[in-house]
């Protein structure tokens, strides 16, 4: 099945056509940048040019950096607050004239890496988190995915524990991989400590560097980078939007 899958980030939405059978995308990304934060209009209008871009028709699948539940934002950590409420399925499936499915990043991102990547064949529970803006979570159970899982917002020093050890604070505080990985490793200690899963799965931008970071980690559990990297979004938005949320 053909599928057009949009990863929505921090700075961009990037689009592409996804064989969701093979994970493979058909077309280069298509890349448009949105302010930050990014009012709910604006974000429908870059959908709409990724959508012309390819000058799509059939089904669409977007992955949000937030809580989603029965197409509606419950909740959101960077894209700014006004989303609240809104029916991002409704927005984006009128901006692009297609029927739209939207789920979590991070859970898209997950989808995407237990069917194609890192976790696949995997049995048991993986949690797979992404290290970008903010820090995304997937929880899967014998390939089953327990959606909206925001292990990023996990209380540290009374805020969120992704405002101190997501990747954005490497570049913003001028961190070497060792002071980062020394700080996310112990959140990912935190969380282990918590949900014992049996594999932990690494992705986001980060996760293409793994070998330079991957040593200060200091976890019992067995950790792998992400396989699919900055792709693993799409793909996963798309395999929602073909009804593949499992
Ligand atoms: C959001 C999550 C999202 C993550 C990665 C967090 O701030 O609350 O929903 O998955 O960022 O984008």
């Amino acid at each position: 099945m053909r599928i057009l899958g949009i990863d929505i980030g921090g700075s961009a939405l990037k689009g592409a056509p996804v064989d969701t059978r093979t994970g493979r995308l058909l077309a280069e990304r298509h890349r448009v940048e949105i302010e930050s934060p990014c009012p709910p209009a604006q974000a429908a209008a870059a959908a709409r040019e990724i959508a012309r871009h390819f000058r799509w028709r059939g089904p669409v699948g977007i992955g949000f950096p937030g809580v989603m539940q029965r197409g509606r934002v419950k909740f959101l950590g960077n894209l700014g607050q006004e989303w609240v409420g809104v029916n991002a399925e409704k927005l984006f499936a009128r901006a692009t004239g297609c029927g739209v499915t939207v789920i979590n990043d991070a859970d898209a991102a997950g989808l995407a890496e237990m069917r194609f990547g890192a976790g696949r064949g995997h049995r048991g529970s993986v949690l797979l988190l992404t290290a970008g803006t903010g820090i995304g979570s997937a929880l899967f159970h014998d390939g089953r995915l327990f959606p909206n899982t925001e292990f990023g917002h996990v209380p540290v020093r009374g805020r969120s524990g992704e405002k101190f050890f997501a990747a954005a604070v490497k570049t913003r505080r001028h961190l070497t991989w060792k002071q980062w990985a020394g700080g996310f490793g112990g959140y990912v200690r935190l969380l282990e400590r918590l949900l014992w899963p049996e594999l932990i799965i690494i992705g986001g931008g980060v996760s293409a560097k793994s070998g330079k970071w991957f040593k200060y980690l200091r976890l019992r559990t067995r950790v792998v980078p992400a396989k699919l990297h900055n792709e693993a979004g799409i793909v996963g938005a798309a395999l929602a939007g073909s009804g593949g949320r499992r």
